[in-house]
């Protein structure tokens, strides 16, 4: 439907707040008795205008810190309101109890609230443990800085950021471990600062491998592709599906969901398995005929 327009690191340190929300209600008309899922509940900005709406929303989100932001809303909306933890890739299943659903909505990326804690590990502008995961579980950022051989890791840092100085950062980066692991976020920036330079006025240059290595721990491009496959399963006929993204590569994943004859496939994929197939193609269901959006 869209991109997001926030930056990518948010000096506030307040709950989440939601973008593009009129075009998501104008999207979705949730007029009371509605059911919609949102898929990435975060701070609950959006479920709170639907269920303001009238709607009956089931609200997923993976990342455990959210669960005081639900409790809230659950206790303002107790008849409207589910909260599951899990993920949205998986949301036909989580949601399949409270059918027939009428409208799926994602949010895709990071809220503010995990760029500004440090201790999450989001943020190069923020000192903290190299960690990224949402779930809190899996393999963390550290864990891929610190053990990818050096073209795998190069490999990560250009399909999935984009940037095209990977294989330098990646050997600086192999070279500063051999001293000791990297643990911290200001350890890696400073080492891709060395590696590249930076330019006054341009972006910060660890703001592409950090992405990079943020979507390859959360398995982010996996989780779109297979989100939108199980939005589909589940939404009834006639239902609306709403994606906000906030970069190109997801949103080459979503066009070409919405339109497989005319959107290219997305550059390089997923890195699941890193270190057995490092960044692979995407594992991209098959389906009978093309969806269209209604
Ligand atoms: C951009 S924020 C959403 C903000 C929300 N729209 C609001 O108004 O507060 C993205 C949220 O989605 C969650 N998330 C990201 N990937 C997810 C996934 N695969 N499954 C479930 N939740 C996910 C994140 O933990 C985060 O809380």
């Amino acid at each position: 439907m869209g991109k997001r327009s926030v930056p990518e690191t948010s000096q506030n340190a307040g709950p989440h707040i939601p973008v593009l929300l009129d075009e998501v209600l104008a999207a979705l008309a949730p007029l009371e008795g509605k059911r919609i899922v949102d898929g990435t509940f975060g701070a609950g900005g959006y479920s709170r205008a639907l269920l303001q709406a009238g709607a009956h929303v089931v609200a997923i989100d993976r990342d455990p810190s959210v669960r005081p932001f639900a409790d809230a809303l659950t206790a303002e909306f107790p008849a409207q309101l589910t909260f599951v933890p899990g993920t949205f890739s998986e949301l036909d299943t989580l949601a399949a109890e409270h059918g027939p659903i009428d409208g799926v909505v994602l949010d895709i990326g990071v809220s503010s609230m995990q760029l500004d804690e440090a201790e999450r590990g989001f943020s190069f502008m923020r000192d903290g443990p190299l960690d990224m995961r949402m779930s809190g579980e899996g393999e963390s950022a550290a864990d891929l800085v610190n053990g990818l051989e050096v073209e795998a890791l190069a490999n990560l840092l250009y399909a999935f950021g984009e940037e095209r100085k990977s294989r330098r950062i990646a050997q600086f980066i192999v070279a500063a471990r051999e001293t000791a692991p990297i643990q911290t976020t200001l350890e890696l920036a400073r080492i891709i600062e060395k590696s590249i330079g930076r330019k006054p006025g341009d972006a910060h240059p660890a703001t592409r491998s950090f992405r990079a290595l943020r979507i390859a721990v959360n398995g982010e491009f996996d989780q779109l592709v297979e989100g939108l496959f199980a939005a589909e399963r589940l939404l009834s006929a006639g239902g609306k599906l709403v994606v906000i993204t906030f970069h190109s590569l997801e949103d080459r994943i979503v066009k070409r969901f919405f339109d497989p004859e005319k959107a290219a496939p997305p550059s390089r994929g997923t890195c699941r398995r890193l270190r057995a197939r490092p960044c692979a193609g995407p594992t991209w269901p098959r389906r009978a005929s093309p969806a269209r959006p209604s």
